[in-house]
């Protein structure tokens, strides 16, 4: 038999041009941001969710690319601030960032990616120059309130290179969950050569793919995450770009991160971590095809047991709801073919998302009063990834019988 992602014709790598080849295709998607008034549902946009590994370089990213406008705009639903653990996370990472690469006079840091400040308001609060990159309109008008500074605008070459001149160059250019969004590497890349110091830092931090891979969260892979980053790939593409990899931090947020820490070539001296990290994925075969065609195996099966499990307890006459109407569940409930008909509702804290409709699949969101007001009796924890902070708050629904159905790193229930 052909694999079918043997006959799918290479595309060409964002970030070196080699061949991207297939391993695993998610289907037809919606953006996954895109959450519907009810009567509006029709005109959906979808594409091709597909993912595959460059030959040379080993880069994992999409093989079809959303046009940024339609994910990243005025009504981008996404805020950052909606979890303790994050504000927590990026209070912590302002702290070090303070403390250690912003002690010279007058230092600058640039966020791309800013978001609704979540990082930026301790810089803010610490009285530091700073300068957020936030093309999202209405996310960035929430930082603004803060009194963070806020380019709406797309970090690139052009757009940072205005920034160097006008306002000199930056000691530390960071990003979260940024990075990974962005198919245009080369132009984010030489954006930083223009702006970063000649000794600065480029910081960023994104979903790891050897947790990805551990853990089969599968459903990291969307519309707005092009790439899905390891030290090797990230060390490759540094040094295309005239940067080096000099330090990796483990992060345990969002289901598995590495912060990676990046410098001109030979301006810092690479830390232990870098070659431990870099060895640890030479030991699991992060960059052979193998594995990763080993993962798109494991997906199925996921996909196979929760489809399985949910129509079972419709038979039984359970009740399932889903719990975070996150960017992530539009791969799990597109791929599954998960509708109203398995999960009644999903309840999300977000304002923007609620008494509208899921992307593709077009299940109901709800507050989260619609959730404790009548308990069902399985919960499909898409926010799996905010589980700990989620589980926490919500012992009474486990107290009253409910149960947490989780599809990573397998279905179970808890
Ligand atoms: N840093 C935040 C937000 C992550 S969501 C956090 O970790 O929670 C990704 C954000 O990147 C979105 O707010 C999106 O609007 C923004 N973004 C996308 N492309 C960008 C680019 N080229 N430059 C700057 N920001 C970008
Ligand atoms: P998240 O998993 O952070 O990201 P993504 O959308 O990129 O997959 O999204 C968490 C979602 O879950 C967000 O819409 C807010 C919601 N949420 C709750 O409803 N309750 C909570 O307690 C938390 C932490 C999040
Ligand atoms: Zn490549």
């Amino acid at each position: 038999m052909t694999d079918p992602a043997d006959v799918t014709a290479p595309v060409a790598c964002r970030v070196c041009g080699g061949d991207v080849t297939e391993f695993l295709d998610l289907g037809r998607q919606p953006l996954s941001d895109r959450f519907l008034e009810p009567d509006r549902t029709e005109g959906e946009f979808f594409y091709r969710l597909a993912v595959g590994q460059c030959a040379a370089c080993r880069m994992v990213q999409l093989t079809e690319e959303v046009p940024r406008d339609l994910m990243f705009h005025e009504e981008y639903p996404y805020h950052s601030s909606g979890s303790s653990v994050m504000r927590e996370h990026f209070a912590g990472l302002a702290q070090r960032l303070l403390d250690t690469e912003l002690t010279g006079p007058d230092p600058f840091v640039v966020e791309i990616g800013c978001n609704d400040g979540i990082m930026l308001k301790a810089v803010q609060d610490a009285g530091v120059r700073h300068l957020g990159f936030e093309p999202s309109s209405g996310v960035a008008k929430v930082a603004q309130a803060k009194g963070v500074r806020v380019r709406t605008d797309f970090f690139e070459e052009a757009t940072a290179s205005e920034v160097r001149a006008a306002e000199g160059t930056a000691d530390v250019i960071y990003a979260a969950n940024t990075m990974c969004h962005i198919p245009y590497l080369d132009s984010v890349f030489k954006g930083v050569d223009a702006l970063l110091s000649p000794d600065g830092v480029f910081v960023f931090e994104d979903p790891y793919l050897g947790d990805v891979v551990a853990k089969t969260s599968f459903d990291q892979i969307y519309d707005e995450h092009f790439f899905v980053f390891s030290a090797g790939s990230v060390q490759a593409a540094a040094e295309r770009f005239g940067f080096e990899l000099v330090d990796v931090d483990r992060l345990p947020v969002h289901g598995g991160e590495v912060r990676y820490w990046l410098a001109r070539r030979g301006a810092r001296t690479p830390s232990e971590a870098v070659a431990r990290l870099l060895a640890e994925e030479a030991a699991q075969q992060l960059g052979e095809l193998a594995t990763l065609r080993a993962f798109a195996a494991n997906v199925t099966a996921i996909r196979d047991d929760l489809k399985a499990l949910l129509t079972r307890l419709r038979a039984e006459g359970r009740t399932v709801v889903g719990y975070g109407a996150t960017a992530k569940s539009a791969t799990v409930t597109n791929f599954c073919g998960i509708g109203p008909d398995l999960v009644q509702f999903v309840c999300d804290t977000t304002p923007d998302k609620q008494n509208r409709l899921t992307p593709g699949m077009h299940i109901p969101v709800r507050p989260p009063t619609a959730f404790s007001e009548s308990y069902p009796d399985y919960a499909l924890l898409f926010a799996w990834n905010h589980a700990e902070e989620i589980m926490a708050k919500e012992q009474e629904f486990q107290q009253a019988g409910g149960r947490w159905i989780l599809y990573v790193p397998e279905v179970h229930v808890v």
